[in-house]
């Protein structure tokens, strides 16, 4: 089943062409990795799909609801109150975490489940437990981010996303925030969370990462999909001149 449809995306910051017609798809329980070199616009593809960002023009399908539009080379959007509903099928993991400081763990995991979806508190808790739990956090519900490690903070944000249940999650470059003992914790979860069937499209720099985990990969290039495919054939026998050197530079 299809979750993410994305066609022919492109996106200007005044005279910048960022994105220039970005096409793909993912399937349920599909893992996809994006790779390609700072500046290539992988973070503003994953703002344009969580609609923190405004694609110009270009269509955005997911889950089966198309919602964004291209009417004759146009980006159409809902409404925004439409397209905050519409847009928690889709969350965010940020670089930084990005977690309320002033909040406990659990406190963090419930407040949009309880405001925003309007589960009941006791509902709202008892799958925060569950969701933590399985990001190995159960002892931390009630402590503070400043009482957490890096890894254990990245932990506290995937769960919170996982508690809106999503039906595509993103991660954008998850772990370049974090020491390499805490990035290995990361991604043991995130790792989990595949086994578990979680769609995931995840931007990084972590090639073992990306070939180990990643059903495709995608190397995207100063704006464009150069290269797109099995994640372990992309990486270790790379097609395209640039995405070669790409894998070539970021290996020495
Ligand atoms: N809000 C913005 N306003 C203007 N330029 C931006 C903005 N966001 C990103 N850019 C520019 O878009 C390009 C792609 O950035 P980004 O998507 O962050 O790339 P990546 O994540 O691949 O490093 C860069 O040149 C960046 O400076
Ligand atoms: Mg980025």
């Amino acid at each position: 089943m299809e979750i993410l449809k994305v066609e022919n995306i492109n996106k200007t910051f005044d005279d910048l062409h960022v994105l220039k017609g970005v096409s793909f798809c993912m399937n349920k329980g599909e893992v996809v990795a994006i790779i390609g070199s700072s500046g290539g616009g992988k973070t503003t593809l994953l703002r344009c799909l969580t609609f923190l960002e405004k694609a110009d023009c270009g269509s955005i399908t997911i889950d089966g609801d198309n919602i964004v539009a291209d009417v004759e080379g146009k980006s159409v959007y809902p409404n925004d109150e439409e397209l905050r509903k519409r847009a928690l099928k889709v969350g965010l993991v940020f670089q930084d975490f990005n977690l309320f400081p002033h909040k406990s763990v659990l406190q963090n995991c419930t407040l949009a489940p309880t405001s925003v979806l309007k589960l009941d508190k006791a509902q709202a808790e008892e799958n925060a437990r569950r969701v933590l739990e399985q990001v190995g956090l159960s002892d931390k519900v009630d402590a503070y981010p400043y009482q957490l490690s890096g890894g254990q903070k990245q932990r506290v944000a995937i769960a919170r996303a996982l508690c809106m249940n999503p039906s595509l999650l993103c991660f954008d470059e998850p772990t370049s925030a974090l020491d390499p003992e805490l990035t290995a914790e990361v991604l043991k979860v995130i790792k989990d969370l595949k086994d578990h069937g979680v769609t995931m499209l995840i931007v990084t720099h972590e090639i073992d990462f990306a070939r180990e985990v990643a059903d495709t990969a995608i190397f995207l290039d100063n704006g464009v999909i150069l290269e797109q495919g099995n994640a372990k054939e992309l990486i270790d026998n790379p097609k395209n001149e640039r995405t070669k050197e790409f894998l070539k530079k970021i290996a020495e």
